[in-house]
């Protein structure tokens, strides 16, 4: 399969909206639309499969069992861990985060300890170690970024000292684009004897992820971010550490023998994955994955290449345009964060976010605006927010195009 025949697969894209046709989605980085295949695989175990899976002695358990764990299983194959007890089902990377700055920093973190980010972390990599930091009384260190988005990566590797624990940082920014250099971010903290959490909700619909070469100690990422269902997300982590952390939640799954005097835990992923999990999530994930890998990584990377290079080339065309992130393409992902005229005191002219979005919508093209989860990287940037179009398999040149067009009519406006 193309990318170019996978539009079909995507009953929303046939969408009238506001009387304009197609539907221009570019609102990917925030979810992406999801194929037939996935939700029919969903209905499908809905109406024929579903029971609650690992406790059942009868045949429906058994069955949404081994549908469960071969998800499992799919996902190990699309990240390369060496093992599935390395693959922690969650809600998504924001649980995912959360369960490392909890579990590792109670094993591992006491006050006065450290852990670096960076400026463009989304909130969920940034709230998840502040709550840390109130409990703890942890420090966060913060690797700055460039002018064009990009790490400083001399000033990361000055915020090494004896009380960095761990390394947190996004792989590809929500906001900027930005591709982060994430092998040589963890080749630095290694030299360290300091583990490294990859955030990958942005990267993993775009870029090939091989766990086992990157040699990352956590990584998270989202289902429905790559053409999966709401609701479920993956925590990779390297048995090595899952095994020296404690668990995030109590509840049923997660044990092996409990009394009022002593409780021991499962092994491992289970040991993370209390209560029912979301069996029905995992099956569309899987599909999910499956899906992306019958087109292909390269297929995709080719495409949307072309689509951001194209993007960027038309974008330039209009009056005041200024790109945020990288300039170059090939350090920048298939987001692109824009305005119209920068808000410099004293200047007008600069069209505000919100009112582009909400025009570019009524000429059916979807993207969005704001702050993006990720205000600090806001204040860094001296603005309030950006409109930000991110791209799909499924986009097609037309989509930039239309975009291209409505940005140009919305302008004249103002
Ligand atoms: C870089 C990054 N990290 C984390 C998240 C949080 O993902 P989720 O809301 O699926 O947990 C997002 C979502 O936009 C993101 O872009």
């Amino acid at each position: 399969m193309t990318c170019e025949l996978a539009r079909k697969d995507f009953p929303i894209l046939e969408r009238n909206i506001y009387g304009k046709y197609p539907l221009v989605y570019l609102d990917n980085a925030a979810t992406t639309q999801k194929p037939r295949q996935v939700v029919e695989a969903m209905t499908e175990e809905y109406y024929n499969v579903n029971a609650n899976v690992h406790r059942g002695v009868h045949f429906l358990s058994q069955q949404a069992t081994e549908l469960h764990e071969a998800s499992r299983e799919t996902v190990r194959r699309f990240l390369n861990a060496r093992s599935t007890a390395e693959i922690v089902f969650t809600r998504g990377t924001t649980e995912s985060i959360n369960l490392v700055a909890s579990c590792f920093g109670q094993a591992f973190m006491r006050e006065g300890d450290e852990v670096i980010l960076s400026e463009m972390e989304h909130h969920s990599n940034i709230v998840s170690w502040q709550l840390l930091q109130a409990r703890q009384g942890i420090r966060l260190r913060v690797v700055p970024i460039t002018d064009d988005g990009q790490l400083c990566m001399e000033e990361y590797e000055k915020l090494f000292n004896e009380r960095t624990r761990i390394v947190s940082i996004t792989h590809v920014s929500n906001v900027l684009g930005s591709i982060n250099p994430v092998r040589d971010i963890i080749r630095i903290a290694h030299e360290h004897d300091v583990p490294v959490l990859i955030d990958g909700a942005q990267s993993t619909p775009h870029i090939p992820i091989d766990v086992q070469e990157l040699d990352c100690d956590f990584f998270a990422f989202s289902g429905h971010k790559i053409y999966g269902p709401t609701g479920i997300g993956v925590l990779y982590g390297k048995e090595k550490w899952l095994d020296r952390i404690p668990p995030y939640m109590g509840g049923g799954e997660m044990i092996k023998t409990v009394s009022f005097e002593h409780t021991t835990f499962n092994e491992l992923p289970f040991k993370f994955e209390a209560g029912t999990p979301d069996y029905v999530a995992s099956t569309g994930l899987a599909r999910a994955l499956d899906y992306v890998s019958s087109i292909g990584f390269e297929a995709i990377e080719a495409h949307e290449r072309d689509l951001t290079a194209y993007a960027f080339q038309r974008l330039m065309e209009i009056e005041g345009m200024h790109i945020f992130g990288p300039k170059d393409i090939s350090k920048h992902d298939a987001v692109i964060s824009f305005l119209v005229h920068l808000p410099l005191k004293g200047a007008g002219g600069a069209i505000h976010h919100l009112d582009m979005g909400t025009l570019l919508d009524r000429l059916g093209i979807a993207i969005r605006t704001g702050h993006h989860c990720a205000e600090p990287l806001m204040h860094r940037l001296g603005i309030e927010g950006t409109c930000r179009a991110s791209f799909a398999l499924y986009n097609t040149r037309q989509d930039v195009d239309a975009l291209v067009a409505g940005i140009q009519r919305v302008s004249k406006m103002f």
